[in-house]
C-alpha cells in the first residue's frame, strides 16, 4: 500500500478534529502543518507531534512535498489555495463549503482534472456511523420509496464559534455572500441530496434575523423540489444544538440523529383500533434496544466521536488516491450543492428580503465575492462590493 505524506493547511477550529483523526490512519504521516499565524501552526505541531510548521505554504510544499494537503481554511480561501495545491501537484481534501460559488467550483474541478490530482470535499457527515446505518435500513426498504427529506440544524450562537460571528462584526464568515449559513448548511443540504438527485432542482428560500437584537440574519428555511422527492432544510439559532434529518417514504420514515447517535423508524402499524397504541411505543422500545447495543459496543471500542464521518471519509479518499479511483465524494456533487446554495443565497439576498432583514436595524458588512470581468458573482449587493483579493490580504497580514 503506498505510504501517503499528509499535511494541513489552516490550524483554525476545524484543524485539531482533522489532525486527530488523519493520525489514527495506517500507512499515512502527517509531514507539515501551515497557517498564516505562525504560533498558530507551531502550537497545531506541538499538540500532534507534526515535525514542520510553516507560515508559508510555500515553503510548506517546497520543504515537506505533501502528497495529500487537508485544506481547513476560511471558505473564501478554498478555491485559491486548492487550485495552487493541484498545481503543485498535490491531492486535496478541501472543507465545506466546497468554494465560494459554481463558478469556483466548476473551474477548480476543470484544473483538478487538467493537473490528474483529486478533490474531496469534506462531506464527512455521508460516512457518520448513524447515517451509514440510516442509508442502510433506506436501500433495503424500510422506507419504501423516499419522496421527503427534512433535515434540520440547531446552531445556537452560544456556542464558541458563534460567539466569535456574533462579536466580531469583521468575522470572515459574516462576509461571505451566505454569511453565517454558507459556512453551517452544506451538512444539512448535501443529507438531503442526496436523496434529491435532481441537477438543478426548485429552490424556495428565505433567511430572517431571530430578534430585533440580531445583527446578522440567523434563521433560515429552504424548500427544495425534484421531481420525486421534495426538501426542507430549517437552520435556527432559536432551537438547541442538533443534527436531525428525518427521511419519508411510501411506506414510512426514519430519523437519524446525529448527535445522539440514534436512529428512529417511524411507521404506520398494521393492528387494529387501540391494539395499535400498544405496538407503536413497543416498536420504538425494540428500536431503543438496537440503539443502545449499537452505541454501546463503539463506546466500549472507543469508537464514538463527534467527527466520526471524517475519518472514514479520510480513509477512502485516500484508498482513491492509491487506486486513482475517483473521489469517495463526486466532484459533480461538489458542483451540485455548491450550486443549490448559490441559489439559495440569491434568493436570500434579494432586495426586498434584503431590506426586510439587514436592512432593518443590521449594519451590513463588506462581502467577499468572486469578481471578474467576464462573470457575474454570486450573492453582490452593489454596496458591498469587495474583491476577494481584497479578502484574501486580510486573511494573509
Ligand atoms: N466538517 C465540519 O464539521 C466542520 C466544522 C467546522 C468548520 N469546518 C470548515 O472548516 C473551515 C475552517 O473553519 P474553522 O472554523 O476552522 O475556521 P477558523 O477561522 O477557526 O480557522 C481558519 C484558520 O485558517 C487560517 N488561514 C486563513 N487563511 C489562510 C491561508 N491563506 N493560509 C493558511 N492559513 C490560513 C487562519 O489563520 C485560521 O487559523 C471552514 O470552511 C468551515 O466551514 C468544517
Amino acid at each position: 500500500m503506498k505510504h501517503l505524506r499528509l499535511a494541513l493547511v489552516g490550524c483554525g477550529q476545524i484543524a485539531d478534529a482533522h489532525l486527530q483523526e488523519m493520525r489514527k490512519l495506517t500507512d499515512v504521516e502527517v509531514v507539515g502543518v501551515c497557517d498564516v499565524h505562525q504560533d498558530l501552526a507551531d502550537q497545531a505541531a506541538l499538540r500532534f507531534d507534526v515535525p514542520h510548521a510553516f507560515h508559508d505554504i510555500d515553503e510548506l510544499l517546497s520543504q515537506t512535498s505533501p502528497d495529500v494537503v487537508h485544506l481547513t481554511t476560511p471558505a473564501h480561501t478554498h478555491f485559491p489555495l486548492s487550485v495552487k495545491l493541484v498545481e503543485a501537484g498535490v491531492h486535496v481534501y478541501v472543507e465545506k463549503p466546497f468554494t465560494l460559488d459554481a463558478i469556483e467550483a466548476q473551474r477548480l474541478i476543470d484544473i483538478a482534472h487538467k493537473c490528474g490530482r483529486l478533490v474531496c470535499v469534506g462531506h464527512d457527515q455521508l460516512f457518520d456511523p448513524a447515517w451509514m446505518h440510516c442509508c442502510t435500513l433506506v436501500d433495503q426498504g424500510a422506507a419504501g420509496d423516499v419522496t421527503h427529506v427534512e433535515s434540520v440544524l440547531g446552531y445556537p450562537l452560544s456556542g464558541q464559534f458563534g460567539r466569535q460571528v456574533t462579536t466580531d462584526r469583521n468575522h470572515w464568515v459574516r462576509k461571505l455572500p451566505g454569511g453565517l449559513f454558507q459556512n453551517t448548511i452544506s451538512h444539512p443540504l448535501y443529507r438531503i441530496t442526496e436523496f434529491l438527485t435532481d441537477e438543478r432542482p426548485a429552490v424556495a428560500a428565505q433567511w430572517f434575523m431571530a430578534n430585533a437584537d440580531a445583527t446578522f440574519p440567523t434563521e433560515l428555511v429552504v424548500q427544495l423540489r425534484g421531481e420525486r422527492v421534495t426538501g426542507a432544510l430549517t437552520f435556527s439559532t432559536r432551537i438547541e444544538p442538533q443534527r436531525t434529518t428525518r427521511i419519508y417514504g411510501t411506506r414510512g420514515a426514519l430519523e437519524v440523529d446525529l448527535d445522539s447517535q440514534v436512529v428512529r423508524r417511524i411507521r404506520q402499524s398494521r393492528l387494529p383500533g387501540a391494539f395499535a397504541k400498544i405496538e407503536a411505543p413497543l416498536r420504538q422500545c425494540a428500536d431503543a434496544a438496537g440503539n443502545l447495543k449499537r452505541n454501546a459496543v463503539r463506546f466500549l471500542k472507543g469508537e464514538i466521536h463527534y467527527f466520526s464521518g471524517m475519518g472514514e471519509l479520510f480513509e477512502r479518499f485516500y484508498q482513491s488516491i492509491r487506486d486513482g479511483a475517483p473521489s469517495p465524494i463526486p466532484e459533480a456533487e461538489a458542483l451540485r450543492v455548491t450550486r443549490v446554495m448559490d441559489e439559495i443565497f440569491r434568493q436570500c439576498r434579494g432586495e426586498n428580503e434584503f431590506r426586510r432583514t439587514v436592512g432593518m436595524n443590521a449594519q451590513p458588512v463588506e462581502l467577499i465575492h468572486r469578481r471578474s470581468s467576464d462573470e457575474t458573482s454570486v450573492g453582490e449587493h452593489p454596496s458591498n462590493e469587495r474583491s476577494l483579493a481584497a479578502a484574501r490580504q486580510e486573511v494573509h497580514p
